[in-house]
């Protein structure tokens, strides 16, 4: 057989993806496991946004739209950035895409050539590190530590840039540490980035989910950076909406029509009847959202005292998202009589077969010390599961 693609021979399966199909497939064989991996909301899409594309079903919208996305779903965009953002848009500036993941890809592809370098935070989404190689580019990662609440300063930034720097791709709120960057700080962050030749592509798609009277500020908005910041966005988190696949990104006219070449050769337009929904979700204002953001806000309160109470584990306040990142390392050379623990993957390996508990491993986000504990889930699962991480962990001496 001839020789597979190099490059993708390079590219890994998506870690987080991996493992909920194992849990699945334990769940399957009758195994009652609890899984935190889950990188979606619990709840269900809400109604108003359902019988949209129920409406769009009936009334036949279901042939191809525009590559770039309907007319009616460009408006509704357009409105969204500039009543929650700031951000001012034609339509030439914005490209739907088949979820926020897709719109990442389809922009680094746009921007990057061989040898470019992209840099972003550690720990960061697993997907970053895969789509910069596929787009022929090189990561360069700034670490960062849950005493400056995993988050980055200006004096950092400024040292990884170099002259083959072409993007910063920066995500606030952060998965997986929940990190939210504060208007003070992205302006301090700007300040560097103003001097700088190089573009920001900007992950929000964790806008809606922040806590603590937190204020979501988007990087694309100061002036001096209008022009080079492509923000990214979408409804996957905010409405529960992650199987529906709409995401979005808007910007810079020539970067979004090369993104917008891409897709016209690859995947086409999102799906029609997805976008029909995603209009309602972001023209029709819905309470359920901010329920579903008090709830997420409980749960996390609740998980944080409840984890910070296990001996050796030490775990900071997230101000978004909804994920715990949280230091597993005091438990690294503890041992029960058939288990030695030694980095986050073996840690969250003995959870999933002593306690059947699914976390994910750090270092599929470049972290080896913490694992990621998502708390899109129910009370009574998040209670269960906090009682079997305790007595696995009171086994390992
Ligand atoms: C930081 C981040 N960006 C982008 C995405 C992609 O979202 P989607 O493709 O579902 O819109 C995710 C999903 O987990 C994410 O965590």
């Amino acid at each position: 057989m001839s020789s597979l693609s190099e490059l993708l021979l390079n590219v890994g399966e998506s870690r987080t993806m991996a493992l909920s199909a194992l849990i699945k497939k334990l769940r399957a064989e009758g195994n009652d496991v609890l899984s935190f991996t889950a990188g979606e909301p619990d709840f269900d899409t809400p109604e108003f946004i359902k019988k949209a594309a129920i409406k769009a079903i009936h009334g036949n919208f279901t042939r191809y739209t525009a590559n770039e996305g309907s007319p009616e779903l460009l408006k509704a965009i357009i409105e969204k950035f500039s009543k929650d953002n700031d951000l001012h848009f034609e339509q030439k500036n914005i490209l739907v895409s088949s979820g926020a993941k897709h719109a990442i890809y389809n922009v680094l592809m746009a921007l990057c050539n061989p040898g470019d370098e992209v840099i972003y935070q550690s720990p960061y989404w697993v997907s970053y590190p895969e789509m910069v190689k596929l787009a022929g580019a090189r990561s360069v990662t700034i670490e960062t530590h849950a005493e400056q609440n995993f988050k980055i300063t200006p004096d950092l930034l400024e040292k990884a840039i170099t002259p083959k720097t072409k993007v910063f791709l920066f995500n606030t709120p952060s998965n997986p540490t929940g990190a939210v960057y504060s208007k003070e700080e992205i302006l301090a962050l700007a300040e560097v980035l103003k001097k700088k030749d190089i573009f920001i592509v900007s992950d929000e798609i964790y806008e809606k989910i922040v806590f603590d009277n937190e204020k979501h500020f988007a990087i694309g908005s100061i002036e001096e950076l209008r022009d080079k910041t492509i923000t990214i966005n979408g409804v996957s988190k905010a409405y529960a909406m992650t199987g529906w696949r709409i995401g979005y990104a808007a910007g810079n006219e020539n970067v979004i029509r090369l993104a917008r070449n891409l897709q016209s050769h690859s995947t086409s337009n999102a799906c029609s009847i997805s976008q029909a929904a995603t209009v309602a979700a972001l023209t029709q204002h819905s309470e359920e959202i901010e329920k579903m953001v008090v709830s997420f806000q409980k749960r996390r309160d609740f998980i944080v005292e409840e984890l910070n109470r296990i001996d050796g584990i030490h775990c900071p306040l997230p101000k978004g998202a909804f994920y715990i990142f949280f230091d597993v390392g005091k438990f690294y050379g503890k041992t029960t009589n058939h288990t030695t623990i030694f980095d986050s993957s073996s840690f969250c390996d003995y959870l999933l077969k002593e306690e059947l508990v699914g976390l994910v491993p750090g270092i599929a986000f470049g972290n080896d010390n913490c694992v990621r504990m998502s708390y899109a889930c129910s009370y009574e699962e998040i209670f269960a599961g906090i009682t079997r991480i305790k007595r696995a962990v009171k086994k390992l001496v």
